[in-house]
């Protein structure tokens, strides 16, 4: 996905807008552009990170009260110069900047070649502009007429921007798909893909709908559906803070939110249960309290980080309430042709709310009257928008690319969702619902002891830093975190590294096995520790390197295990909080003496607004 940012006011534009990428820069980095309005309009654009755009741009003309930004992550079109954003019309007298895809853009390319036009770029935003020409040069109509009819003719989504050298005080908006907020100001609007770019400078937002354009003025905002029926926008008050967005001392985003994770689990759960009543309280669960109870079972559709989440959610909800759960990777679920009924709930996780896969099995469900119930981290995010109801995690911005604290505020919420459920069920004691709520009131204490190993972590790192694969094995509630430990290695260290069942091993990856193979295990205490013993000892045998992950006081893995971090005791069902722990601190520190860029890996984007 991409970052957008407009502004139009009374300050200069560049800075703010500047600013306003390098808080977007995680949606996106392989090329930054921008177009200024001064009387008249100014587009610098370039590949790379936004400082090689400031570093292009330096000592050039900046100055102009509106404008508009943004950060790229390709989708058509390689990262360079030319497909960076803005993109302008024909004659140059228009310019666009877009998040989100359009499909069809090669017919409508191809017709408007026909028609004269040249294009400059490989990419679908560029028809976009030109599409909008064509019709204002065809109708006469005004150019928000003209944005409204390109609109009808798109298949896609976008969040989009649009300047005109006619209307150098406007700024039109559009959205569909792909996320936009509207910060009000005093005679000032600011315009960006979240809130991170708004917040410093005002606290009153409108999230855009879907289908919805915005003309944007400096003393004016008209929000209009694409049917060109007014609306009444709707202003929120931003709970968001500016030093949530900040590093807060931190050399990175990553470190600071995996030590942000004792307030975020707290946070998540805060408010929703008294332990020692054993009162647990979700309201959108409670709203729909005969559905789960009688739902004869429960899909969960997600990616990466979150669908491991929603694998631990599977061992929770089945062990607890006894309801059965099958756990889809979004992408595929949507085009699998699956058997869904109205007796269906789809929990859908996502920390963004944007994830296109997951918003699309999302509308596959919804279509074949399923209840959808969206665990997510983004207030006002497109996924709780669509769902009939769910829990927002709470976390607070994840701006590092790789997810850690909002994937442990997952697990939490889905913790408290499979008592609930166990509660409403009663497949749970009251006795045993205390015990389990208390010990969970205790996890943001115990990640607190677990982030002490952290500079023994480091040493470790230093011994596997120039790994070339790895692999992480986990039995049981670990298993999650063991694909989820392998998928932090791999995407901000670059390292192969694969997360298995840990008796999965026997049946192939052991052949992976030798003394140049680190093998992570989590061999925590619980009823099958025997067994993941003797997974030990099997790598062992095999002259494999033994990173055990294990419980405080263990007497009996340190014996066999090259290396042992401990993380302190829980129930069984509570340690991928506390496992995950350690497996975030290795992988970053394994990347930051790879000298990889932890917070915005190559390849990656925060959010995968696109399929
Ligand atoms: C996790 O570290 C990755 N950044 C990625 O797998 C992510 O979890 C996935 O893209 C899903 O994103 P979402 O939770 O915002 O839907």
């Amino acid at each position: 996905m991409c970052g957008i940012v407009g502004y139009i006011g009374f300050r200069e534009a560049f800075p703010v807008i500047i600013k306003g990428l390098q808080r977007l820069e995680y949606r996106g980095y392989d090329s930054a552009g921008v177009a200024l309005m001064n009387g008249a309009m100014t587009i610098y654009k370039k590949a790379g990170k936004v400082s090689d755009l400031l570093n292009y741009i330096d000592g050039k003309p900046t100055n102009g009260t509106a404008g508009m930004g943004h950060t790229r992550w390709a989708t058509h079109g390689a990262p360079n110069d030319k497909n960076a954003h803005p993109h302008t019309s024909n004659n140059g007298r228009l310019s666009i900047i877009h998040n989100g895809i359009i499909e069809n853009y090669g017919p409508l390319k191809e017709e408007l070649i026909k028609r004269g036009h040249e294009f400059h770029s490989d990419t679908d935003t560029e028809v976009l502009i030109h599409l909008i020409e064509d019709i204002q040069q065809k109708t006469g109509v005004s150019l928000e007429e003209a944005v409204r009819m390109a609109l009808h003719e798109v298949i896609g989504a976008y969040a989009i921007v649009i300047l005109s050298q006619d209307n150098p005080d406007e700024l039109i908006a559009a959205r569909k798909g792909s996320p936009m907020v509207i910060g009000v100001g005093e005679g000032e609007f600011f315009i960006a893909s979240d809130a991170t770019p708004i917040v410093e400078y005002t606290k009153n937002v409108i999230f855009l709908n879907d289908n919805e354009l915005a003309i944007v003025h400096r003393d004016k905002l008209v929000v209009k559906t694409i049917e060109n029926i007014e609306q009444t926008p709707y202003i929120q008050e931003l709970e968001m803070k500016l030093e949530m967005i900040e590093k807060g001392g931190y050399e990175h985003f990553m470190l600071k939110e995996i030590y942000e994770q004792p307030r975020s689990i707290y946070d998540s759960m805060r408010g929703r249960i008294i332990a020692k009543d054993g009162f647990i309280s979700l309201s959108g669960l409670n709203e729909y309290e005969e559905k789960f109870k009688n739902a004869e079972r429960i899909l969960i559709v997600a990616c990466g980080t979150s669908w491991h989440a929603g694998l631990v959610a599977e061992y929770l909800i089945e062990d607890f309430a006894r309801i059965p759960v099958e756990v889809e990777y979004a992408s595929e679920f949507r085009y699998r042709n699956p058997i869904i009924t109205e007796k269906d709930i789809v929990i859908a996780i996502s920390q963004s709310g944007e994830t296109a896969d997951t918003l699309a099995a999302i509308e596959l469900a919804k279509s074949k009257g399923a209840t959808i119930f969206g665990i997510c981290n983004v207030v006002g995010s497109s996924i709780p928008r669509v769902s009939h109801a769910g829990a927002y995690t709470h976390a607070g911005p994840e701006i590092g690319v790789a997810s850690t604290k909002a994937f442990t505020a997952q697990v939490t919420i889905l913790s408290l969702v499979a008592l609930s459920l166990a509660q409403k069920k009663g497949t749970v004691s009251k006795t045993r619902l205390v015990e389990l709520l208390t010990e969970l009131e205790a996890i943001p204490g115990k990640v607190e002891l677990a982030l002490q190993s952290n500079e023994q972590i480091q040493v470790i790192a230093d011994r596997f830093k120039d790994s070339r694969n790895a692999l992480y094995l986990g039995r049981g509630y670990n298993f999650p975190v063991a694909l989820e430990g392998a998928l932090k290695l791999k995407e901000i260290s670059y390292i192969h590294a694969e997360g298995y069942p840990a008796a999965e091993m026997k049946h192939g990856p052991i052949a992976l096995i030798d003394e140049q193979m680190p093998v992570v295990v989590i061999a925590t205490k619980g009823a099958i520790l025997e067994k993941i013993i003797s997974n030990i000892q099997e790598v062992k045998a095999r002259q494999g390197v033994i990173i055990a992950i294990v419980t405080k006081g263990d007497t009996e893995v340190c014996k066999m295990a090259d290396y042992v971090i401990e993380i302190p005791d829980t129930e069984e069902a509570l340690v991928p909080l506390l496992a995950t722990i350690p497996l975030q601190l290795l992988s970053y520190h394994i990347a930051i003496m790879r000298g990889c860029n932890v917070d915005q890996p190559r390849n990656l984007a925060k959010s995968v607004t696109v399929e």
